[in-house]
């Protein structure tokens, strides 16, 4: 999608894809698939199994394998988990801003979005989450980012068990997208490492690029794990096999290709921040320790709301506008960094250009 959907003039660094070679294991594990024809349904734990000792390798925290349940993709799963949890009229309260599908999945469902904004520096503002559980009322539910796309914010195990102790006291349910939680250089914190009654989606689909194999794990804590139970059988269908084979590999197998792709990321967040101050100095960002996002603050370039429509326009590149991230998205655009220094370089040159 990241390249095919603008012009071939136009440099893309928006949708979170990245331009990396996959990782071998991974493409061993499709390669091998195919070659034997074993392209049916999916059976088995498998997934679970590697995402579980991925996460007590990295985050010392072990889901129980018996409390997981396959679904096709997260923002499925975390539709599913509403579902479990919630009237189906019950609010959703999201930290704006934040990922836009997390919008427009909640509004198709026929429910309503309180927002609770983000503090300055991009961590749960815990008053503005207090207002809008107090909005959205008991019953309702909280889609938690964690890592937070689009700032990369990476909530503490402090923050988290504030969360979870706010949300039983307003009677809030907790859904959890750890999506990009393999994508942080500060320590990942589990929410169910924090919280028994929470419920989590991850999967290995942004941190390998695997979006076009689709395949995610919802995972109960052991209070929530009756509600994962209730999960009907028929959303089993909707993963991908391929797409489990080739996160299976993902966290079993390429802990290392992880390892050098954070690295690289580091390198480019670092890369960033120096063009911006050599050609735009007026752009404001703060590198985050999560996701291979970079939330710039554009406002003082005088570009209006939507600078990203004029770098797009005039300066033939394409980053996420900042907009359809919720309030506060005004004047801010997303780049995506999982790419090379030459292609920030130049994604830079272009921004700088339409000045
Ligand atoms: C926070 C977040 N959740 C979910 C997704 C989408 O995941 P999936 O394709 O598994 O639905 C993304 C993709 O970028 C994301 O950033």
């Amino acid at each position: 999608m990241k390249w095919r959907y603008y012009p071939e003039d136009v440099l893309p660094v928006w949708v979170a894809e990245m331009d990396v070679p996959l990782a071998e294991p991974v493409a061993r594990a499709i390669t091998d698939a195919v070659a034997i024809g074993d392209t049916g349904y999916p059976s088995g734990t498998a997934y679970a199994e590697a995402l579980a000792e991925f996460a007590t390798k990295r985050w010392d925290w072990t889901p129980a394998v018996e409390r997981t349940a396959i679904v096709p993709d997260v923002m499925l799963g975390v539709v599913e988990m509403f579902r479990l949890v919630s009237h189906r009229d019950a609010p959703v309260v999201v930290n704006c801003p934040v990922y836009p599908p997390f919008y427009q999945f909640i509004e198709s469902l026929g429910r309503t979005v309180v927002e609770a904004p983000l503090s300055e520096t991009w961590r749960i503002d815990f008053e503005a989450l207090r207002q809008a559980f107090t909005r959205a009322g008991e019953g309702a539910v909280y889609l938690l980012c964690s890592p937070h796309n689009p700032t990369g914010t990476v909530h503490t195990e402090a923050e988290l068990a504030e969360v979870a102790a706010l949300a039983r006291q307003h009677g809030v349910r907790v859904v959890a997208d750890e999506i990009h939680a393999p994508l942080t250089t500060a320590e990942f914190v589990p929410y169910l490492s924090v919280a028994d009654d929470g419920l989590s989606l991850m999967s290995a689909s942004k941190a390998w690029n695997l979006a076009g194999l689709k395949a995610a794990l919802a995972i109960a804590g052991p209070a929530a794990a009756d509600d994962l139970a209730r999960l009907p059988e028929e959303v089993s269908h909707g993963p991908s096999h391929v797409g489990i084979l080739a996160h299976t590999a993902a966290y079993r197998d390429c802990g290392d290709w992880l390892d050098a792709l954070l690295n690289g990321l580091d390198e480019n967040r670092r890369l960033l921040a120096d063009l911006l101050a050599e050609h735009l100095p007026a752009v404001r960002y703060a590198p985050a320790q999560g996701t291979y996002l970079a939330w710039l603050d554009c406002r003082e370039l005088g570009l209006g709301d939507d600078p990203g429509k004029v770098f797009l326009q005039r300066g033939r590149v394409a980053l996420n506008s900042g907009i359809p991230f919720g309030t506060g998205g005004e004047g801010f655009v997303r780049m995506n960094l999982a790419t090379s220094p030459e292609i920030i370089t130049e994604a830079v040159r272009r921004m700088a250009s339409v000045l």
